[in-house]
């Protein structure tokens, strides 16, 4: 799945048309500009150069052709007055039929892809781990196996073709060296990408439960992508110019950040020591959207179970985006999906150096309010982010025999402590633990407690 060099300065000179079905019914919360806006950022992070967009006001999305038969005959013209433009994009996933139909009105020379294929493309430039690679390769195969019929050929032909041919956005991954498999071996590769994802899952399971037995609370940084999770990460984790924020350990690399959507793809975890002195783990994960296909957020369960297992998330927003009420309802909706709603989360408003004394309406005055690229508000999430914890301790009586000193120690690090008592048995002690910790003491709880 890794990407040619070759491939990258291909793709850089592919161009390409937007379309958008401006659907008016009052339910949407992001107009079909803001949207092709979107669309034509993940265009330029695929590579891709935008040279127009079109937009079609419809009561409905066609069933048949997405945007109007009239309004598909206007694009063909327009492709060919125009012979440097080779791909069109659309704004939504396309089912199999409308793309076949799309592809037979406009004919074989232009390449049509849709959201998710753009997204798909960019998610196999950006995923550097095994376990990313995998999820992606199976999603594009899952996403290409019931368009196989037509596109392959299109596809076969198109790398010989025009404007941005060879293998361009939307081919890499899979498409690079598959051309020619049929169905049976895509399915046989599906089975096998399964099952070796399952075995990274497995052993991503055995980390999850070393973690647990060492009793470290997880939270999770989530957010629209873009909006600054991994420079987030990085603020917390490194000293900054205006004092300790308690990092601990030598220092990693520094979380990937960039201004592209999807920079990360792969997890990246840290260790942070909190206020009190409590040890935590703050990690990154994918960046979401708007529109991103439930077989997707199927596909990169593993990843996301970075969320499942975190014991508190943060909500992170940028504040300066001019759709961020639209960002945040697309996150809930997905945090929804994932069934994590209910975990406590904080929400927290980023890059506020670039926008001073900007309260977006949604955000209550005494909402954290950070800058990520300045430091400026890290010790106060710190502080906020101890809190909630806090507010999770779970009481336990506990008798720690002498030979557990490493078990003893993390409670006294990781709990608060309200009594302790050495004793024949070992420390007997009353506290308040993360539930994780109080979890990997279960056999040492003294009965009648609570
Ligand atoms: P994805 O991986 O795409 O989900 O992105 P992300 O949410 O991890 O964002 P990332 O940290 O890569 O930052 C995205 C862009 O926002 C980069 O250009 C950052 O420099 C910029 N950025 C992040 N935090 C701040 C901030 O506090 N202030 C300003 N002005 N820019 C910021």
């Amino acid at each position: 799945m890794s990407r040619s060099v070759e491939s990258v300065s291909i793709a850089a000179v592919e161009k390409a048309l937007l379309v958008a079905a401006d659907v008016h019914d009052g339910r949407h919360l992001w107009s079909a500009a803001d949207s092709l806006d979107e669309l034509a950022q993940l265009a330029g992070t695929a590579g891709i150069l935008v040279e127009g967009a079109i937009i079609q006001k419809v009561t409905q999305r066609n069933p048949v052709t997405y945007v109007g038969r009239g309004k598909l005959e206007e694009i063909r013209r327009e492709f060919s007055l125009n012979p440097g433009l080779g791909t069109l994009i659309f704004d939504d996933e396309l089912s199999p039929g409308q793309q076949r139909n799309i592809e037979k009105t406009l004919g074989e020379q232009i390449k049509v892809l849709d959201r998710t294929a753009l997204i798909l493309d960019i998610f196999a430039q950006h995923a550097h781990t095994r376990e990313g690679q995998i999820q992606v390769e199976l999603a594009q195969y899952e996403y290409l196996q019931p368009r196989l019929t037509g596109m392959w050929r299109h596809l076969v032909r198109q790398a010989g073709g025009r404007a941005g041919g060879a293998i361009g956005v939307g081919l890499r991954g899979p498409g690079e060296t598959q051309l020619e498999t049929d169905r049976r071996q895509i399915r046989n590769r599906i089975s096998d990408l399964r099952r070796e994802l399952e075995e990274v899952r497995a052993s991503r399971h055995q980390h999850y439960r070393q973690r647990k037995r060492k009793g470290l609370n997880t939270i999770a940084l989530v957010g629209y992508t873009n909006v600054g999770k991994s420079s987030l990460l990085n603020a917390l984790s490194y000293p900054l110019e205006n004092g300790s924020n308690g990092r601990s350990g030598s220092e990693p690399p520094r979380a990937h950040v960039a201004d592209q959507l999807f920079a990360t793809l792969d997890p990246t975890t840290r260790k942070v020591r909190l206020p009190a002195g409590t040890q935590v783990l703050f990690t990154d994960t994918v960046g979401f959207i708007k529109k991103l296909p439930h077989d997707l957020i199927a596909a990169f369960r593993a990843t996301l179970e970075g969320i499942e297992e975190a014991d508190m998330l943060l909500h992170v927003v940028d504040l300066t985006h001019p759709k961020v009420e639209a960002q945040i309802a697309a996150v809930r909706s997905i945090l929804a999906d994932l069934g994590v709603a209910d975990k406590p989360t904080l929400q927290v408003w980023n890059k506020v150096d670039a926008a001073p004394g900007w309260i977006p309406p949604s955000c209550a005055p005494g909402a954290l309010r950070v800058s990520a690229l300045e430091g400026t508000g890290i010790g106060e999430l710190l502080g906020a982010v101890e809190a909630v914890l806090r507010k999770a301790l779970v009481p336990v009586e506990l008798l720690i025999p002498y030979t557990e000193g490493a078990l003893r120690s993390r409670i006294f690090s990781q709990g608060s402590v309200q009594r302790f008592r050495e004793c024949e048995g070992g420390t007997r002690m009353t506290a308040f633990v993360p539930p994780a910790l109080a979890e990997a003491a279960q056999s040492f709880r003294l009965c009648g407690e609570g």
